[in-house]
């Protein structure tokens, strides 16, 4: 055929496509979660969102091809799967069942779906995903290194000393030959790496391979670098950091743990090849091994933690250029390790997502500047300089200043979080960006700039997970709107590779406890799938001998007593369970099933089969009970309480997850189990007369040993009850007494919260459930101490971890908190969005994945008049948006294709709701539902909908 045109519109004519009757279009192709991935799962899953313009849409069926070669799937034919027609509605989670996939196997798949009526759409747009080195023989590579770490000289540090030394860098030169068709590199180090091709930086991934337990697994990259490379002699080079690998992790030299550094080995190793293949089919591998090159470059010391000094004056010239003389260079050292399973890095990597001007720049007495970049971030500067070989610039990192305007680093601890760039003297300027740590920041301290620093001499890069937004949420009242944007601040500055407690201090380790509480939330506002698939692997690693899950995960304890608390140990099972609702993620239950098991059988023991920790019954930790409701304010709600409720939370979940995996024996049990362990409670902790939450303090002798045990203990609590109801461990007329103390408790303490980390989240939903959301609403608002709103007030710009983090008329109290314990961007707090979603917004799925959801906006009476919140589903967007006056009331909501949603609609009777400009009843595609309590129930297909109320006669 000589004209392309005309075979491309026969092709066109034989496709399927031309057979298309209905627009249902599938879009958004993904492979485990990730749009034209690598992956190494042998049989991933697929999944794709639909487009129609007609309401009321669903898939029937759908087919997928998969080819080895674009072309063939324009001519229909799929060499690698034809799954035929498959009457299913399912868009997600779709498991490849096609020929076994072998290493660096190249897929290409497109889809096609058929609507409600039978009716084929035309096929999506093709995607890829290419698969990783499956097998342990795929790799030829050695682990390098070189061993600068016994030479380096002490650095002085806060009355301690920190082992820095120099980071290696390799070379290694090769011959690339005529018309090569593909390049791939896989990568990897046992610490941080950087690799280039002939100075170009390959990737724009930060701290890679990520933090795992090195000594169970290892993630690698696997990069396109076909663009990369030229024929020709072409330069490797990479860079090796320290890392989590043998760098600092968290507070232990701080406690004084026996190891501070180098956790789990001493001498950083890389482990790359490249491989090439060649239009006539032949392929060529360069893997490190000894033959590379190895020496020191400007970059002297390096540790996340601790900063980077780099002195471009020592960076050899030129070392990115074919012929550059390395014969001073030293051969690379194989580094002797264990084996360990190599994986594909299964997330969105850290990057830099966004960057930011300083809003100001001010100067110090001595002469030093502030930056202020008027954002609180995780990430770090690029520095632009000009000056004179010599000039050393010093960029210390905090989140706040003093009163005095000197920068606040005591909340860093020994953190010690300071970059050093020495110049070398370039006329044209120079650029940096330290390549192997991060800071937690608003203000950067500058000493040593050559002349008047501006602003265009700093750029903020904020760094973290590249994790997709998918949600939005937006009010009428500017409050509420920045409490937002403070949560998802908070969100970046802590989803880095891990979900971090916080990320400026000597810490940033995955607390466990912080993740239970906040999973639900971080899925409202990114796509946060890959990311805890990566990080419940992590979890399930960390699992003690014992069954209980860690205090964080993943990390050796850097503190020999952390172990494993109640409300923190709980992650097992919460965090997958998230996974299942959020994303309809079964699979990662499979995988995790046996882990949860066992942690359910840990619970069994520890209780002693009776169903409930009576108090004391975790004294053994330190501290005392564990962390319990972390930074409440008051009495202490008992931890054993919490404990048995978590029990028994976690037992409902695994009856939930059982069932979704077919394992309806287990179901039952866990079931029988999450019964069992609501009566023990009721009967331990719940005094019949009153309804009231009750414990025995006298258990907790003076409190002492227990976290802010001087503060007494009480089951009688805001944090007990709101537990009890939002875990649903009442009847139903328990919990409406529960709601009545709860309230009468917020009421007696001044209409304020006392909630910590395990009652914050809790504490609106329940208040909610018992008909005062009124009450919710009220917390919400709040501007005094201690609220959400007093922050903001206060000047926050991220959610700090205490609620008085920070006071503006009394900044001497931030300098009498316990100052090493007072981050920021702690996320904990900012679980709260979860009720402003699901109860302002009031968008609540009720089948896992927003399959079919519910859309029940609590609307107040209070200066709030607008609500408008999307999610982007698995399923598609999802909206829901309000407006109210003083009598009327506008709902817009939007129905993703292939789903359903129960709206309910405030109004004062039937005949006050239209939609669309019409009465309900002349609407012929909708379910009319009850109308009760103020609300007609409306049963939707998908679509976009305005409706239309009267709420007052
Ligand atoms: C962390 C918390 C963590 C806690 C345990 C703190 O140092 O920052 O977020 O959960 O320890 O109570």
């Amino acid at each position: 055929m000589k004209n392309p045109l005309i075979f491309g519109l026969l092709l066109l004519l034989a496709s399927p496509a031309v057979l298309a009757t209905s627009d249902l279009t599938p879009v958004q192709l993904r492979v485990e979660y990730l749009t034209n991935p690598f992956t190494d799962e042998r049989k991933p899953r697929l999944s794709w969102v639909l487009k129609s313009d007609r309401k009321n849409q669903y898939q029937s069926a759908y087919r997928i091809l998969v080819a080895s070669k674009p072309e063939l799937l324009k001519t229909g034919k799929a060499d690698l799967w034809d799954s035929g027609r498959i009457d299913s509605d399912q868009t997600a989670q779709v498991v490849y069942g096609g020929n076994a996939l072998s290493s660096r196997q190249q897929c290409f798949w497109k889809v096609q779906s058929w609507d409600k009526e039978g009716q084929a759409g035309p096929w999506s747009p093709i995607s890829t995903w290419e698969m990783g080195l499956l097998e342990p023989e795929d790799w030829q590579a050695d682990w390098i290194g070189k061993d600068f770490v016994a030479e380096a000289a002490p650095v002085p540090f806060k009355g301690k000393e920190l082992t820095l030394p120099p980071v290696p860098i390799f070379r290694k030169e090769v011959n690339v030959g005529q018309k090569l068709t593909k390049a791939r590199l896989y990568i990897t180090a046992l610490g941080l790496f950087e690799f280039k091709i002939n100075g170009k930086r390959v990737g724009k991934d930060y701290l890679a391979p990520g933090w795992t337990d090195y000594n169970q697994r290892v993630h690698y990259q696997a990069y396109d670098v076909t663009d990369h490379l030229n024929s020709g002699m072409q330069v490797l080079q990479a860079r090796l950091s320290y890392g989590w690998y043998s760098g600092y992790i968290g507070y232990a030299l701080l406690v004084g743990n026996p190891v501070v550094r180098a956790f789990y080995g001493e001498v950083p190793a890389l482990k790359a090849q490249l491989e090439l293949t060649y239009e006539n089919g032949q392929t060529q591998t360069v893997a490190t091994g000894s033959d590379w090159r190895v020496s020191s470059g400007g970059l002297l010391e390096s540790d996340i933690l601790h900063g980077e000094t780099y002195d471009a004056r020592k960076e050899p010239e030129n070392w990115h250029l074919p012929g550059y003389d390395d014969s001073h260079w030293e051969s690379a050292e194989p580094i002797a390790t264990s084996e360990r399973r190599l994986q594909l890095y299964p997330a969105q990597p850290v990057q830099v997502t966004d960057s930011l001007s300083p809003v100001s720049i001010t100067q110090r007495p001595n002469g030093a500047y502030i930056v202020n970049l008027g954002q609180n971030i995780a990430g770090l500067i690029r520095l632009r300089v000009k000056g004179k070989a010599g000039d050393k610039i010093v960029l210390r990192f905090g989140e706040m200043l003093h009163r005095d305007g000197r920068l606040m680093v005591e909340n860093l601890r020994m953190a010690r979080a300071t970059d050093t760039y020495i110049v070398k003297g370039d006329p044209d300027g120079e650029e940096w960006v330290p390549a192997f740590t991060y800071h937690g920041f608003q203000y950067v301290e500058v000493s040593g700039f050559p002349g008047t620093p501006r602003k265009e001499n700093f750029t903020g890069l904020v760094l973290g997970s590249n994790t997709p937004k998918v949600g939005h949420f937006e009010t009428d009242h500017p409050l509420v709107n920045q409490l937002y944007q403070n949560i998802v601040w908070t969100q970046r500055a802590n989803f880095v590779d891990i979900p971090t407690d916080c990320p400026q201090r000597d810490e940033r380790m995955g607390w466990t406890g912080d993740a239970q509480i906040y999973g639900g939330t971080s899925a409202l506002n990114m796509d946060v799938a890959a990311f805890f698939t990566k990080w419940i692997q992590d979890l399930q690693d960390a699992q003690w001998e014992s069954g209980a899950y860690p205090d964080y995960a993943p990390a050796p304890s850097v503190r020999a007593s952390d172990t494993f608390a109640p409300g923190w140990m709980e992650a097992g099972i919460i965090n997958p369970y998230e996974m299942y609702r959020a994303y309809g993620d079964t699979r990662i239950i499979e995988r995790s099933w046996a882990n949860m098991e066992k942690f359910m059988a840990f619970h069994a023991k520890r209780s002693g089969d009776r169903y409930v920790y009576p108090e004391g019954s975790f004294a053994d930790l330190n501290p005392k009970g564990g962390y319990g409701d972390w930074l409440s304010i008051g009495k202490k709600t008992p931890p054993d309480l919490l404990a048995t409720i978590y029990y028994g939370y976690t037992a409902q979940l695994m009856a939930e997850m059982a069932a979704a995996i077919g394992k309806s024996n287990r179901a039952l049990h866990f079931q029988e189990l999450a019964g069992k362990i609501k009566a023990a409670f009721a009967s331990h902790y719940l005094e019949a007369s009153s309804g009231k939450l009750t414990a025995k303090p006298e258990a907790y002798g003076n409190g002492a040993g227990y976290v802010d045990g001087q503060q007494g203990f009480s089951g009688h609590t805001q944090t007990a009850y709101a537990n009890a109801i939002y875990h649903d461990f009442l009847t139903e007329s328990q919990e409406q007494v529960a709601g009545k103390h709860l309230a009468d408790l917020l009421e007696a303490n001044g209409g304020k919260l006392a909630t910590g980390f395990l009652g914050v989240k809790q504490l609106l939903p329940a208040l909610s459930a018992t008909g005062r959301s009124d009450l919710a609403y009220q917390l919400l608002l709040a501007t005094e101490y201690p609220s959400w709103g007093f922050e903001i007030e206060n000047g926050a710009t991220t959610i700090w971890e205490r609620w008085d983090s920070y006071v503006k008329d009394d900044p001497e109290k931030m300098e009498s908190l316990n100052a090493g314990m007072n981050s920021f961007s702690h996320y904990a707090f900012g679980s709260v969005y979860e009720w402003m979603f699901r109860n302002m917004a009031g968008i609540q799925a009720d089948l896992p994945g927003y399959k079919s959801f519910t859309i029940a906006p609590e609307i107040p009476e209070n200066d709030i008049h607008r609500v408008h919140a999307s999610l982007r589903s698995i399923h598609g967007e999802i909206l829901s948006s309000w407006t109210r006056s003083t009598d009327s009331l506008r709902l817009d909501v939007i129905i993703p294709v292939n789903t359903r949603a129960v709206v309910w609609i405030p109004a004062v009777d039937p005949t006050a709701v239209h939609l669309d400009g019409k009465p309900l009843e002349q609407h012929a595609d909708i379910r009319l539902g009850n109308f009760l309590e103020g609300r007609q129930a409306v049963l939707l297909g998908s679509g976009e909908y305005r409706f239309e109320s009267i709420l007052h006669p």
